[in-house]
């Protein structure tokens, strides 16, 4: 392909101390050296996305940028054998959008390493429902089930219960047959969380304990966390005997106080997920299970389409904790 044919993606640039995002025009010559040039079809926001678009250091080094974490698409060239043009392909998570540009761009250039061919099963647009919210969803029940924990062994609490994390963990955590309290900040996400299978639905308030008390009543038999902070900090103490607790997010706050009770006394396990630099051949295997036993009918119901154009808006609304669902970003018109 031409490197100086142009495109479109949302940068953010730094201008005066504060981050502006705008469409621009790029070449293709302005993506970084790579085996694998792809033509996005899709991406989805994630919390993180937001982040990277407002100058937050921790997931973006440097602008001007163009964040999206996730993308799907079609192969345009590829100096590596495995792919060729026409495949095909998803690319999710390692360094994409955070210090590379990102999906949200008409074309990516990456490393073949971070390319998956799309899993059969799902369409790229379905791909891009789950994107990173969906598999991190998957990596944390995988987990919860490899720790030991069974529906039969009580109740499970999923925490951010309406986000991209929170809903499909909702979702795959009731296929597997549990009982699921969500914890959701909206009234209007009552709706949702009961036809993806939560059986009980709480507040945040309901979700966090103010009496000092080092352990509580065993009421979980796992916890699916996406928040951090003090309900994760609860629901430590609220973890039955054996129970585990995964912990992947912090929208409610990096840290969180915790003491050695519940591990001691109940022998509860504390499980951090990481998507970014998930292997491959776990990768693979949770993909598999998402466009498998674990696909959820009906995607479309939990899903908001956007064009690039609507971005702006959708990354403003996600860091409020306003999103519902999954965003799906459509790249061209
Ligand atoms: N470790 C990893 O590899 C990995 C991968 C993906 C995501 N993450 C992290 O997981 C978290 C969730 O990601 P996401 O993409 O699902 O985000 P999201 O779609 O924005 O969902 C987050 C949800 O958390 C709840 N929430 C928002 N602000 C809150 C607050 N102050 N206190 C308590 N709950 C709050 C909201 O749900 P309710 O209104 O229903 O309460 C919100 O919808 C983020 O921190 C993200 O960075 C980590």
């Amino acid at each position: 392909m031409n490197e100086s044919e142009s495109f479109c993606a949302l940068v953010v640039r730094e201008e005066e101390g504060c981050c502006v995002r705008s469409l621009e025009e790029r070449r293709i010559a302005d993506l970084p050296k790579g085996e694998v040039l792809i033509r996005v079809a899709y991406s989805s926001l994630n919390y993180k996305d937001g982040l990277s678009a407002t100058g937050n250091r921790g997931v973006t080094r440097r602008y001007p940028h163009t964040p999206g974490i996730d993308a799907a698409g079609v192969v345009v060239e590829s100096s590596e054998p495995r792919f060729r043009p026409g495949d095909e392909v998803l690319a999710c998570c390692y360094d994409l959008g955070m210090n590379s540009p990102g999906g949200f761009g008409q074309y990516i250039r990456v490393p073949a390493a971070w390319v998956m061919r799309r899993p059969s099963g799902l369409t790229l647009w379905e791909s891009m429902v789950y994107g990173t919210g969906g598999f991190t969803a998957a990596n944390s029940v995988e987990r919860l089930l490899a720790c030991g924990v069974r529906p039969e062994q009580g109740k499970v609490l999923v925490s951010g219960a309406s986000g991209g994390v929170g809903c499909f963990s909702v979702a795959i955590l009731a296929r597997e047959g549990f009982k699921v309290t969500a914890v959701s900040g909206k009234e209007s996400a009552r709706e949702l969380l009961t036809s993806l299978g939560a059986t009980e639905i709480i507040s945040r308030e309901q979700a966090v304990d103010h009496s000092g008390r080092l352990i509580l009543k065993g009421k979980w038999a796992g916890v699916v966390d996406t928040v951090g902070g003090e309900i994760l900090a609860t629901a430590l103490k609220s973890t039955r005997y054996g129970g585990a607790v995964t912990c992947c997010g912090n929208v409610a706050g990096p840290e969180f106080a915790a003491n050695v009770f519940p591990f001691i006394l109940r022998g509860i396990a504390l499980l951090g997920i990481d998507s970014a630099e998930c292997p491959m051949a776990r990768r693979e295997m949770l993909w598999g299970k998402l466009a498998g036993e674990w696909k959820i009918p009906g995607l479309a119901a939990i899903t908001t389409e956007i064009g690039l154009a609507e971005l702006d808006g959708a990354i403003t609304r996600i860091l409020k904790g306003q999103v519902q669902g999954r965003v799906v970003v459509r790249l061209w018109d």
